[in-house]
């Protein structure tokens, strides 16, 4: 029996059934390919779900581990270590915008549990704003399409019903605004609102950036009132999209900012950044973790953002990314069955008509040893390393026309459309 055949069967008999995976068994990386056991060699336009910035085998990453693993992995939160201040200082420092700071930080380990974090401190943050004698409820407003995480809060505020219907009932006191809707936004704002939660640009909903009129509704409704406008940068942020924050693009300066998956190249870390203001609703014992901003993960992350500044990494996401986007488009007018090309930097989704031949698209890649895949039934999604050429792009190109070529007069049109279930997600 085979590697890969080996931990099919053992992983069918041992884990929770919560993954189809595809089967191919990695064993390491170099750059932007991962490698499996055979020694094949894929590209990978999805980086670990957003995680692997750097790509694989970075030197900078190995030097933190190898350092900081020889002299400290974890003590609790109850000492200091050098990191979390200086890591700290990188985030709050580039999180900034026209002199509006978000100048404290709090890490965690994962995206969820730097949501789960803001909507605390949301809600805190309220109850601080209650007792000086304002009136604000407790109600928080996400958006339809939204993801946000699987813990309870998080989840709560994820829009996707099968992600969070089985395990009800969720967290009270959340409501779905529709996305991109000025009025709809309006009509569900109140007094009862303490925070307004937004991905600038959505990623698991199909890479839908926010309009900068809804943003900027958002923005003023809450200072309106004293709520706070929450931005989850988890998939979007530290410069997938060109910027270090994605609302750097918009001009909008939330009052909390998450960010997790590329924050430490690899190892699990989340932040959550947030205004001198907010910050004096937690006191200590308030809130806190284990592991979170552990020695490890705060010295690796130190090290991808000052890789990222040394290597110039933005302006690669910036320029690679326009480009990628350019060919998709030309291959958009060449193919009808490729419908929009949306996003920002190396964050960047082709909407296809048909989630049958989306669904294929990706399996077809993976057959030509390329890693992408589709997210909100009919988007492709492209979420590459930030270390990605123009031949990467071309070759991904050249991949998806043949494809499109011998599939797509199968799926595209109509009746397709209505085989797929209508379901564009
Ligand atoms: C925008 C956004 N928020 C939160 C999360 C949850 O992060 P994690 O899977 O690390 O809990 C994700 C994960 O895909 C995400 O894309």
């Amino acid at each position: 029996m085979s590697k890969l055949e080996q931990v099919k069967t053992a992983e069918a008999r041992l884990l929770l059934h919560t993954y189809d995976r595809n089967p191919i068994l990695f064993v390491r990386g170099e750059g932007v390919y991962v490698i499996d056991e055979q020694g094949e060699r894929y590209l990978d336009l999805l980086s670990g779900i957003g995680v692997n910035a750097l790509g694989y085998s970075h030197p900078a990453i190995e030097r933190a581990l190898i350092n900081q693993g020889r002299a400290l992995i974890h003590t609790s939160n109850l000492f200091y270590h050098e990191g979390q201040a200086e890591l700290a200082l990188r985030l709050t420092e580039r999180a900034s915008l026209d002199g509006a700071v978000l100048d404290r930080a709090f890490f965690a380990n994962t995206g969820t549990e730097a949501i789960e974090g803001a909507l605390k401190l949301a809600r805190a943050h309220a109850g601080l704003l209650r007792e000086e004698g304002k009136t604000i409820g407790t109600k928080v407003l996400a958006l339809e399409h939204s993801f946000h995480g699987r813990t309870f809060g998080s989840v709560s505020a994820t829009h996707k019903a099968k992600y969070r219907e089985p395990f009800g009932p969720v967290v009270p006191g959340f409501e779905f605004v529709r996305f991109n809707d000025v009025n709809d936004l309006r009509a569900k704002f109140s007094t009862e609102v303490c925070a307004i939660l937004v991905e600038a640009i959505q990623g698991e909903g199909g890479i839908r950036p926010l309009s900068p009129e809804f943003f900027a509704e958002a923005r003023k409704l809450t200072a309106s009132t004293g709520a706070l406008l929450i931005v989850d940068e988890i998939q979007a942020g530290l410069g997938r999209t060109g910027k270090w924050f994605a609302y750097q693009h918009y001009n909008i300066q939330p009052d909390i900012a998450t960010l997790a998956k590329p924050l430490a190249g690899g190892i699990p870390l989340g932040a959550i950044l947030c205004t001198e203001e907010v910050a004096r609703a937690l006191h200590p014992g308030m809130h806190g973790t284990t592991f979170g901003g552990g020695p490890l993960a705060c010295a690796v992350a130190i090290a991808v953002i000052d890789a990222m500044e040394s290597e110039k990494l933005l302006d690669n996401a910036t320029e690679v990314g326009n480009y990628f986007q350019e060919q998709l488009r030309a291959l958009a007018r060449k193919h009808e069955t490729i419908v929009d090309i949306r996003g920002k930097g190396l964050m960047i989704g082709a909407e296809l008509d048909s989630a049958d031949l989306a669904r294929l698209a990706v399996a077809e890649m993976l057959k030509r040893r390329i890693v992408i895949n589709c997210t909100s039934e009919t988007t492709l999604r492209f979420l590459p390393p930030y270390i990605l050429e123009r031949a990467h792009v071309d070759a991904t190109i050249a991949a998806l026309d043949e494809i499109f070529t011998e599939h797509a007069a199968a799926f595209s049109g109509a009746a397709a459309h209505a085989a797929a279930g209508g379901n564009r997600g």
